[in-house]
């Protein structure tokens, strides 16, 4: 029996509990409730840093200047910061593993300094001589980017006190940990302790902070979600390891505007940035054939584009095929009663296969319109035209309803590099100009007139 004094936290999401569960009542994730020790009296060295604490100051007193940010050099890194880095903030980059998170701010690290500032490069995960002949296939070296291999939090702080650099990478948060506290490693307490530490560091020195953040399946940063909270800036790095391009996309900032992306491409010798990435992924688009459809989506608060690829043929035996991947099943069945009802195409003797590319899961209704424009497209071998996205719910009677957040969709669509949307007429209020033109659409059969 556990002892009445200690916590149970969810390593997914970070909720606390008295008693032992079997599935996490916040976040739903089975078996993730480790128990967790309650925090020690804080350490001499803990008291030392609230003693020294400064005393507050007028507002107008608090000098501050756009200048005093540190470009990276990488220019989309830079965008995505909102302009470089700027003093005093911690920056969570979370991806996957195998990412190329490493790459890209030993690459940063290392253009930072050649500017002349120091940098200190903390790798938890690999050794020295590892990051070292990372750091040769980068072509990176510089007297100013300093590394140490170490995992202990204590020591890692008493090295940036000796080293005063201007910039600290800590690779990664999960592998730190404090000695004076009971849980192990990686656990959630000892994240958010480590992260905790490294965050009013960088609030009390001005040393700008990068955090490096595993993810879990669920997307989530690993462990705590209770660190995106902590920090300035949470950056993900995204996509297909088995593939070049990867996105990297701010979450949150506070010094920076979160609906930016940048693309890079991982090439043998590092990241390189994608100047150009609409060109990118319209290049691919120019012949595809009939039967996809660009949908700019939400997920959480973020847009992103999604390709909705469908497949009619004729059944040629016995019950049509219905195969959906990516996309609610229940949700194309209604589509394609939709489409039959009140477009008046015959699906009933086809075989329908749905797909989202890049095996996305796509969950909401806003996605409608692009199945069903998909659907018809293959149907009717007519083309949506490749520079066009398309948004929109629909309902029963084939009517197109509103989606929220327009305006950020639009924008992901403008951004990477589409011309022209179908946008539901509820929206028209919500869709500010840009360079995008939009076509209003009311109903899905004003909506097919799209097809080519
Ligand atoms: P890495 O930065 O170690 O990922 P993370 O820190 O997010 O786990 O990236 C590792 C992958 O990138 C690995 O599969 C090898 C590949 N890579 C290149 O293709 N080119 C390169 O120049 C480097 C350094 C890595
Ligand atoms: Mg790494």
């Amino acid at each position: 029996m556990p002892k009445p004094t200690s916590i149970f936290v969810c390593q997914n999401c970070g909720a606390q509990s008295r008693k032992w569960v079997g599935r996490c009542f916040e976040c739903g994730e089975w078996d993730s409730m480790v128990e967790e020790k309650p925090r020690p009296t804080p350490s001499a060295d803990q008291k030392r840093l609230t003693a020294d604490v400064e005393a507050p100051q007028p507002i107008t007193q608090i000098q501050a200047s756009e200048e005093e940010r540190i470009r990276t050099g990488i220019a989309e890194l830079d965008r995505i910061l909102g302009g470089g880095i700027v003093p005093g903030s911690a920056v969570l980059i979370g991806g996957d593993p195998g990412i190329g998170k490493s790459t890209l701010l030993l690459q940063a690290a290392n253009e930072v300094s050649r500017q002349g500032y120091r940098s200190l490069y903390v790798t938890g995960e690999e050794s020295l001589l590892q990051t070292k002949l990372r750091a040769d296939r980068l072509g990176t070296a510089s007297d100013n980017l300093l590394l140490v291999a170490e995992t202990d939090m204590d020591i890692i702080l008493s090295h940036i006190g000796q080293v005063k650099p201007s910039l600290v990478v800590m690779d990664s948060i999960q592998m730190a940990y404090k000695s004076d506290l009971e849980s192990s490693p990686g656990s959630v307490s000892q994240v958010r302790e480590c992260a905790g530490q490294m965050v009013y560091l960088a609030k009390r020195t001005g040393i700008p902070v990068f955090l490096i953040g595993h993810v879990t399946k669920a997307g989530a940063i690993a462990g705590p979600r209770v660190l995106e909270h902590m920090v300035d800036t949470v950056l993900y790095f995204e996509g297909d390891k088995y593939q070049s391009f990867r996105i990297l996309r701010a979450v949150k900032n506070r010094f920076g505007s979160t609906n930016e992306i940048a693309v890079f491409e991982m090439r043998h010798d590092g990241l390189k940035e994608v100047a150009n990435p609409s060109h990118l992924f319209l290049s691919r688009r120019e012949h595809a054939p009939p039967g996809s459809a660009v949908v700019p989506c939400l997920e959480g608060t973020r847009a992103l584009l999604v390709e909705i690829q469908a497949l009619t043929a004729r059944a040629t035996f016995g019950m049509p095929e219905r195969k959906v991947s990516g996309v609610d099943r229940n949700r194309v069945s209604m589509l394609l009663a939709v489409l039959d009802k009140r477009a008046g195409m015959q699906l009933g003797g086809q075989d329908v296969f749905v797909n989202v590319v890049g095996g996305v899961q796509v969950d909401e209704p806003g996605a409608d319109l692009g199945i069903a424009l998909a659907i018809a497209s293959s149907f009717r071998e007519k083309r949506v035209p490749p520079d066009v996205a398309v948004v929109g719910e629909i309902g029963l009677g084939g009517e197109v309803r509103g989606v929220s957040q327009i305006e950020t969709r639009l924008k992901e669509a403008e951004k990477l590099g589409f011309k022209q949307a179908l946008v539901p007429t509820d929206n028209r209020g919500g869709a500010k100009p840009s360079a995008l033109r939009l076509a209003f659409v009311a109903s899905l059969s004003e909506a097919l007139e799209v097809l080519t």
